[in-house]
């Protein structure tokens, strides 16, 4: 069975950029959720639970079809949500050598992938997730998934990532995304990236 894992952190920790409710909630009932409905869709092909979350995603098409779309849904939910958590820590930190230097190579500055990443957040239409990701050749790209389908199943690693689903921001934002993103780079873990990049 897939358990919901816990945080590395207490639901306050990132006050004031993310707020303890919305934590409490997107990780005690969203992704607790995705988790209860993913070992419903498996159970019954119980071989399945011998994968890791990450061999069930990369390998969808050998997912069976009648349960493909909910392992699709519900373990792509707990996977990405399980690096979002990781992605943020209440310790501030910088990108630095290997990171700082192919984010440098790929978008020119710090800045500038700041400001694709920002821009490409924005404009997720609906439900979906912002990453940074390396390709097969080493080369990092800002990419945007819809629902909660993951880089994975496009062969691309993902390095960090940004939920923009309104379960995410709406209790401390509302409409207000733009705010919710500025407030989210603040608590951003670069060691925890930095650590997936090696
Ligand atoms: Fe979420």
């Amino acid at each position: 069975m897939f358990k919901l894992p816990d945080l590395p952190y207490a639901y306050n920790a990132l006050e004031p950029y993310l707020d303890a409710a919305t934590m409490e909630i997107h990780h005690g009932k969203h992704h607790a959720t995705y988790v209860v409905k993913l070992n419903e869709a498996l159970a019954n092909q119980p071989e399945l639970f011998n994968k890791t979350i990450e061999e069930l995603i990369l390998n969808l098409n050998s997912v069976p079809e009648k349960i493909r779309s909910a392992v699709r849904n519900h373990g792509g939910g707990h996977y990405n949500h399980s690096l979002f958590w990781l992605s943020l820590s209440p310790v501030k930190s910088e990108p630095a050598g290997e990171l700082m230097d192919l984010l440098n190579r790929d978008f020119s500055s710090l800045e500038n992938f700041k400001g694709q990443f920002t821009k490409a957040a924005l404009g997720v239409f609906g439900s979906g997730w912002t990453w940074l990701v390396k390709d097969q050749a080493n080369k990092l790209m800002v990419i945007t998934t819809a629902n909660q389908d993951s880089p994975l199943s496009q062969d691309l690693k993902p390095l960090l990532c940004l939920d923009v689903w309104e379960h995410a921001y709406y209790l401390k934002f509302q409409n207000r995304r733009t705010d919710y993103v500025t407030a989210w780079w603040s608590v951003v873990n670069w060691l925890e990236v930095a650590k997936r990049l090696s």
